[in-house]
């Protein structure tokens, strides 16, 4: 069944990172992460959003049952955000996604631990049974750390995203209760 309102990320901590619920505070940061070329070259972002697109992003999705977002905080500092979306309560089905701000911190382990958290708390918390996620082809550090928590490719939309002068295929991912179970040992 889904809440009954406002569904934000509650905390999760991890060893190198904690999950926690995003604040109006952290919109402006945001707003500085999605302007950057190197962030949004893996992403279907093509424009930065402004402080007030951002604003009403953050209102809807306080607001919205069949989301969970969180912000991703190493060492107190919020390096990302990441959530899970579209949640189909009857189905269990949800889409899912992640994002490190800044490449200085990009290769710290931040993103898999992000995706492990997060991963845990739909299936153990919100009782989920399928995942999707899709990622652009050259995302290579994306695909990696969705595999180490159990997602499998499922599918290539080829040529779904046009940038910088040429197309890009995208991969899908698709991650079952049973799989991520074996893999984690649970
Ligand atoms: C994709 C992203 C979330 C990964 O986060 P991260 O914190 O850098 O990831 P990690 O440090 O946990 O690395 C994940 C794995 O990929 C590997 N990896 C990272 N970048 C890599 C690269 N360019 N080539 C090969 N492997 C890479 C890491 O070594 C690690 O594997 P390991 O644990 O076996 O060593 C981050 O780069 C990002 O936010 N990019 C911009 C936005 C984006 O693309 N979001 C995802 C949209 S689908």
């Amino acid at each position: 069944m889904p809440p009954e309102k406002d569904v934000l990320g509650p905390v999760l901590k991890g060893d190198r990172v904690t999950l926690r619920p995003p604040q109006e505070e952290d919109l402006p940061l945001f707003c500085e992460w999605f302007s950057r070329p190197e962030v949004t070259r893996t992403l279907l972002t093509r424009f930065p959003p402004s402080l007030e697109a951002e604003r009403e992003w953050f209102a809807r999705t306080t607001a919205s049952r069949n989301d969970v977002v969180w912000v991703i905080a190493a060492a107190d500092r919020a390096v990302g955000i990441s959530g899970i979306h579209q949640i189909e309560w009857i189905n269990r089905t949800a889409i899912t996604g992640t994002l490190i701000g800044d490449p200085a911190d990009w290769g710290h382990g931040f993103g898999s631990e992000a995706t492990r958290l997060r991963t845990g708390f739909a299936f153990d918390e919100l009782n989920l049974e399928r995942l999707e996620t899709s990622s652009l082809a050259h995302n290579v550090g994306m695909h990696r750390a969705l595999e180490k928590v159990g997602y499998t490719r499922i599918g290539t939309r080829r040529h779904f995203h046009y940038s910088r002068g040429q197309w890009y295929d995208a991969v899908m991912f698709e991650l079952l209760r049973e799989d991520y179970a074996a893999k984690s040992g649970t």
